[in-house]
């Protein structure tokens, strides 16, 4: 891969944002019947952050993502070439990444969002690293961002207890070749299985005009709809034969690898996952006990805490795979350049 590359790519700086507001599973065992013991047992979630200000939104979480990675970066927003918003939960669906864009001042950026579901940073990235190893950007924002609270049913006890709110920011930045850190990736799409997760467009019965022939039915977004079962068992299954692939197509054995970096989605899949390619438990990392599953989110906001806590090192391998609706699923191979 390195061969056809005309300059590398590297991770410069990440950053990611919760809201304040906590929910823990007892405050969830007060909305719908469940335990605190059930919700630990099942998924490994503790607490998660609601979005609760109804005069704040995605847009908030994204840009303090943003600003965090930038300054950490010690770089001008004016130098963001391009951004990708990573999101299932957008404010427009025109596409809420221009707004990110006036927030943080990226005047000279192109800005545009990109839909995947909890996959969403993964094809972010990977997307972003095209634009970077083709030559035509330098430094791009990728930023996954979900406020999935705006679309739970909260009397489903089944979805309620899994999510919440976050975003994570990732600055990819060009580089020599010979630093090149963002390996390589392996993507995949299953929509004969969209159904299993969805938050799904319903037309009414009634028709808004009628003249004619012309008949227009309108409708309205339902709430998250999931086969937890499923989902689950596409994603132990799933998520290693793309990591296998990956790894194999870039010549490192998974013993090579010091990090695992799933979506968090839930604790057993993570450890599913890692046993099925006989990763010690200590290489995964997880933060789901505090935030729940995230969506676009989940992954940089891991990240993001174990740069903080300088768990990573200089050119550690850390495989990186996100899941779930589309379906969509798929691995990117980072060698972390300090
Ligand atoms: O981000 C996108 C990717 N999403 C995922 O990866 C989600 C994958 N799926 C999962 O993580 C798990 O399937 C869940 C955590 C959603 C559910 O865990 P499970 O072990 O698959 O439970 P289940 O759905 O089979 O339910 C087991 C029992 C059922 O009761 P019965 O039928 O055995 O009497 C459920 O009604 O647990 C019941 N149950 C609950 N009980 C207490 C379901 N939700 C709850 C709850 N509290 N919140």
């Amino acid at each position: 891969m390195i061969s056809s590359i005309l300059q590398g790519a590297k991770i410069l700086a990440t950053g990611s944002s919760v809201p304040d507001l906590c929910l823990n599973n007892e405050d969830l065992s007060q909305i719908v019947e469940t335990s605190d013991d059930w919700i630990i047992n099942r998924t490994g979630i503790k607490e998660r952050r609601i979005l609760g200000d109804r005069h704040k939104s995605i847009i908030d979480l994204a840009s303090s993502a943003s600003i965090e990675a930038l300054e950490k970066a010690s770089m001008n927003p004016a130098d963001i070439d391009l951004i990708i918003l990573a999101t299932s939960s957008p404010n427009d669906l025109f596409g809420s990444a221009s707004q990110l864009q006036a927030k943080i001042g990226a005047t000279k950026a192109v800005a545009f969002d990109l839909t995947a579901a909890c996959s969403g940073f993964v094809l972010g990235i990977v997307t972003a690293t095209q634009f970077i190893q083709n030559g035509s950007y330098n430094n791009i924002l990728v930023v996954g961002a979900d406020v999935l609270s705006n679309w739970i049913d909260w009397s489903d006890r089944s979805t309620c207890i899994l999510f919440g709110d976050a975003a994570g920011a990732a600055i990819i930045q060009s580089c020599p070749k010979e630093d090149n850190g963002i390996l390589g990736f392996q993507l995949n799409t299953d929509g004969s299985k969209s159904f299993q997760l969805s938050i799904p467009y319903e037309k009414n019965n009634e028709k808004v005009m009628q003249k004619q022939s012309l008949n227009i039915f309108q409708g309205q977004f339902k709430n998250i709809i999931m086969n937890g079962k499923e989902v689950y068992k596409f994603a132990v299954s799933q998520v290693p034969v793309s990591i296998l692939q990956c790894l194999k197509s870039l010549n490192i054995l998974p013993e090579d690898i010091h990090w695992l970096l799933l979506h968090q989605a839930n604790e057993r899949i993570l450890h599913a996952v890692a046993n099925r390619l006989s990763i010690n438990s200590n290489k995964i990392i997880s933060n789901l006990n505090k935030y729940g599953n995230t969506s676009a989110a989940s992954i940089p906001l891991a990240l993001n805490e174990a740069l903080n806590e300088k768990k990573i090192k200089h050119n550690d391998i850390i495989v990186i795979s996100g899941f779930g609706a589309g379906l969509t699923w798929g691995t990117v191979v980072i060698k972390w350049k300090c």
